[in-house]
């Protein structure tokens, strides 16, 4: 099937204006005790991911086929979060086993009560991904890390740990996004803090900059022979502003403003970047029919 090409130079040009090189940086324990305390952001984001795309081939179907899955395979999965993607996964596994690992319980637990009385074998570990020591060398076939690795201490230890716990002949694949993805959502949250004389500070790129689609490559290869990468777009369409209002507000605490609590901002000041990057949402929407936020992802398949 012949993949949708979503990139135009206006969008080109507009992301090499507005996506700043510094990007914001969260400690694991951030995450695990913010962010993955509950499933409500991993929630909002796999739904309207879903729901408002228009490529007909989804981003778990992309995962599937990059893994090359026989049906017999063991697969362990860093960063299993709340299971989303194991669940659509575990039938190409029937006769395979899958092992989640999380540093967050509350996501693992929901992990495991997604998948629970299946006929494949699951393992749940509570782990960082850059401490493997409680698995055996050679013990997988695939190893799977998606839209988590930005948020591992030690990198270096981690592929150091993937490379040893994979077979050879195994396939791992680290799926991760251009800084320039969403970059619409960018776009009208920049100027909404602009209008609000917000801090400079918070005017920064996804936290997944610390290692990109075009960063990584460099990075894995000093851990694995072969690294290929795999490009994947998207276009999610609004054409009512409340569910991307939610998906930028609780999904991405506001591009990542509100993601740890910061005394120079009160609610008031939410309400009204919120307010802003709702009315230029709407305008866009009666000017075009839809707002457009624009997806460049993809996976490393390291080998
Ligand atoms: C954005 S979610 C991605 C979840 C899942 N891979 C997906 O794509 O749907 C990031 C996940 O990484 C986990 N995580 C963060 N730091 C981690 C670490 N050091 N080791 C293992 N998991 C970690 C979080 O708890 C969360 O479940």
């Amino acid at each position: 099937m012949t993949q949708p090409d979503f990139r135009t130079p206006e969008l080109d040009d507009l992301a090499q204006r507005i996506i700043p090189q510094e990007h914001f940086e969260f400690p694991t324990e951030t995450a695990r005790d913010r962010f993955f305390a509950d499933t409500r952001m991993l929630d909002v984001k796999q739904l309207v991911h879903n729901a408002f795309r228009t490529n007909p081939r989804s981003m778990v179907d992309h995962m599937i086929s990059n893994l090359e899955l026989t049906g017999t395979e063991d697969l362990l999965d860093l960063g299993c979060g709340n299971g989303f993607i194991l669940e659509h996964l575990r039938p190409h596994l029937a006769d395979g086993t899958i092992t989640g690992l999380d540093n967050a319980p509350a996501v693992l637990d929901a992990a495991r009560r997604r998948l629970h009385g299946t006929a494949t074998p699951f393992t749940w570990i509570e782990s960082s991904a850059d401490d493997l020591t409680m698995l055996d060398d050679d013990s997988f076939d695939r190893v799977m890390a998606n839209y988590m690795i930005h948020y591992v201490p030690d990198l270096e230890r981690c592929f150091a740990g993937v490379r040893r716990v994979m077979r050879p002949g195994g396939i791992f694949q680290l799926t991760t996004d251009r800084p320039d993805s969403m970059v619409e959502m960018y776009d009208v949250h920049f100027a909404a803090l602009r209008a609000l004389d917000a801090p400079a500070d918070l005017f920064k790129a996804t936290p997944k900059g610390r290692l990109s689609l075009e960063t990584g490559a460099a990075q894995l290869k000093r851990h694995f022979d072969r690294v290929k990468k795999v490009t994947w777009q998207d276009q999610l369409r609004f054409t009512d502003p409340l569910p991307f209002m939610e998906f930028y507000a609780t999904g991405h605490n506001h591009c990542c403003a509100s993601s740890v609590p910061d005394p120079r901002l009160d609610e008031s000041f939410y309400e009204n970047l919120r307010a802003l990057v709702e009315k230029e949402v709407k305008r866009r929407i009666d000017a075009n029919g839809y707002f457009a936020v624009t997806k460049f992802t993809g996976s490393f398949l390291c080998r």
